[in-house]
């Protein structure tokens, strides 16, 4: 059954280049309402494991050393279908196949610094938020 919630995080380099206010506004243009939200920067240890599933890939080292770059803004957005509309929204993981009007479009680099992470289903977007935010810290 799809849930209402998804996780997001704007990445180091789209936060560097001073995206975030911008993204978030397509974000919540497009319906989204946040729930939660902060900068933070991840630290190795912390991008290794929230990446865990990549471990295997050519690309982990990488993707480990990138994502604790610099300072990442993460989110708990809400909305009905939020897992597939989110997605839409960001487009393809490759920018170069990315649809135009979506986050990647327009502001991902490459397929590695693609400017926004998107939770690809309901379990792992309720195990992402999880990760990053306490109850505390999600409003009602
Ligand atoms: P995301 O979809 O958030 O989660 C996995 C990330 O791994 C992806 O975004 C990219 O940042 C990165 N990634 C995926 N494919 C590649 C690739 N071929 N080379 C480098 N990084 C990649």
């Amino acid at each position: 059954m799809a849930t209402n919630r998804t996780f997001t995080m704007i990445k180091p380099e789209a936060v560097a280049q001073g995206n975030t206010g911008k993204i978030t506004d397509m974000i919540i243009e497009a319906g989204f309402k946040i729930k939660a939200m902060k900068l933070k920067q991840l630290t190795k240890e912390a991008a290794g494991e929230f990446y865990a599933v990549h471990k295997e890939r050519p690309f982990y080292g990488e993707l480990v050393e990138y994502m604790s770059g610099g300072p990442i803004v993460a989110m708990i957005l809400e909305k009905e279908n939020a897992v597939a509309d989110f997605r839409k929204l960001i487009g393809a993981t490759d920018p170069a196949e990315a649809e135009e009007g979506t986050i990647r479009k327009q502001f991902a680099t490459s397929k590695a610094e693609n400017a926004v992470h998107g939770s690809d289903s309901d379990e792992n977007a309720a195990i992402e938020c999880d990760f990053h935010f306490s109850a505390d810290e999600i409003v009602g």
